[in-house]
């Protein structure tokens, strides 16, 4: 089976060894490389701001994304965009940490989100942070962080974003950009294993973190995580095997280059939109937001289609939430689901053959 779905997606085979290596005490030297070598390179991936420093939290994404929230939005009057599945995800994180403070702008799914659409709100609002979803995984949607980071910055905001399944894929520059915090996660566009979250915060964040009067978690407590960082350590148990599979394919990543590896989901992309009006489908995203990592469309036959596709060794993702018996989506993350593209496409054109569709229900 070959596996076109938004992660875990699969890893190279220097990422699998690494990941066999014995089992070691993480308050060891050698434990300490790893966690140099993988936090310097996530930072460069992360083009952080200077001073700015990537923790590494044994989980997924979400548990990412709740460290970030916990740590940044109480005490804060914060604003969420809103334009699918993940961004309602860490709206809702907000609101719990924050329940009188959080409010949305939910914007419809599909269109993104710029800094047109969100200017108004922003202005009004007066934000003290603004949370965005960099790639709206649900829908295949890629959202205008820089011009909202820029929307955000001349009203005094500072920008939290998720970049789960962008880090890696697509163009993102914290420093550039002017973000305070960004999360993400090993299985994506990294091509690593799943274990870990990332964090990566601004040095003036984490004064802001600092400064708190409390701060509602202990786990996910980001002055921890920076307290052990400066010792080249994680305050608890780290995944082992996943930081050395991480430090395997971040290693591949800097062999290859960010930029080509950027440019290589943007081809699989392309493949990916061809095939996809080429059997009669629309791109579910807006002309100008469709997203270098998924590509999302509408159909009333998505099971059907799925199941083809199953039985000619290519899975491909479902709806999520609300779309979850209407859509599909081609997930093109990660270097090997890019380099088979062809096979994913091949065979959507194949089973959008009338007479195999049919056979296939
Ligand atoms: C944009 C985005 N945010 C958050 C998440 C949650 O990540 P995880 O499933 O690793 O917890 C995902 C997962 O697909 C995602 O795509």
């Amino acid at each position: 089976m070959k596996w076109f779905v938004p992660g875990p997606v699969p890893v190279n085979d220097s990422v699998l060894e690494g990941m066999q290596k014995p089992m070691i005490s993480h308050r060891s030297p050698d434990f300490r490389a790893t966690f140099l070598d993988c936090t310097q390179k996530l930072e460069q991936v992360f083009k952080a701001p200077d001073a700015a420093q990537a923790y590494c939290i044994t989980g997924s994404g979400t548990l990412a994304n709740e460290a970030a929230v916990a740590n940044l939005v109480p005490e804060t009057k914060t604003l969420c965009l809103v334009n699918g599945e993940f961004g309602e995800r860490l709206y809702q994180a907000c609101r719990i940490y924050n329940p009188e403070g959080t409010q949305a702008l939910h914007i419809q799914d599909g269109k993104g989100i710029n800094a047109e659409r969100a200017a108004k709100a922003i202005e009004e609002q007066k934000p003290d942070w603004v949370c965005m979803v960099q790639n709206e995984t649900a829908t295949g949607v890629t959202n205008d962080v820089k011009g909202v980071a820029s929307v955000a910055k001349k009203n005094g905001a500072r920008i939290l974003v998720d970049a789960v399944s962008s880090l890696g894929g697509m163009e993102l520059d914290c420093k550039g950009w002017g973000i305070d915090a960004c999360t993400s996660a090993s299985q994506k566009s990294l091509a690593a294993p799943p274990g870990l979250g990332f964090v990566m915060v601004s040095s003036e964040a984490m004064q802001e973190i600092e400064s708190k009067k409390r701060i509602p978690t202990y786990g996910l407590d980001l002055k921890r995580y920076k307290k052990f960082y400066e010792r080249n350590e994680t305050p608890y148990t780290p995944s082992l095997p996943t930081f050395y599979g991480l430090q395997n394919a971040l290693q591949e990543l800097f062999e290859e280059g960010l930029d080509a590896r950027i440019q290589l989901h943007e081809d699989a992309a392309r493949m990916a939109r061809e095939a996809v009006e080429a059997t009669g489908f629309e791109n579910f995203a807006e002309q100008g937001f469709q997203s270098a990592t998924i590509t999302a469309f509408l159909t009333d036959q998505a099971k059907e289609i799925k199941n083809a596709l199953a039985k000619q060794g290519i899975q491909i993702a479902g709806g999520q939430g609300v779309w979850k018996e209407k859509m599909l989506r081609i997930a093109h993350i990660g270097p090997q689901e890019c380099r088979s593209m062809a096979h994913c496409t091949e065979a959507l054109m194949r089973v959008m053959h009338p007479t195999e569709l049919v056979t296939a229900q």
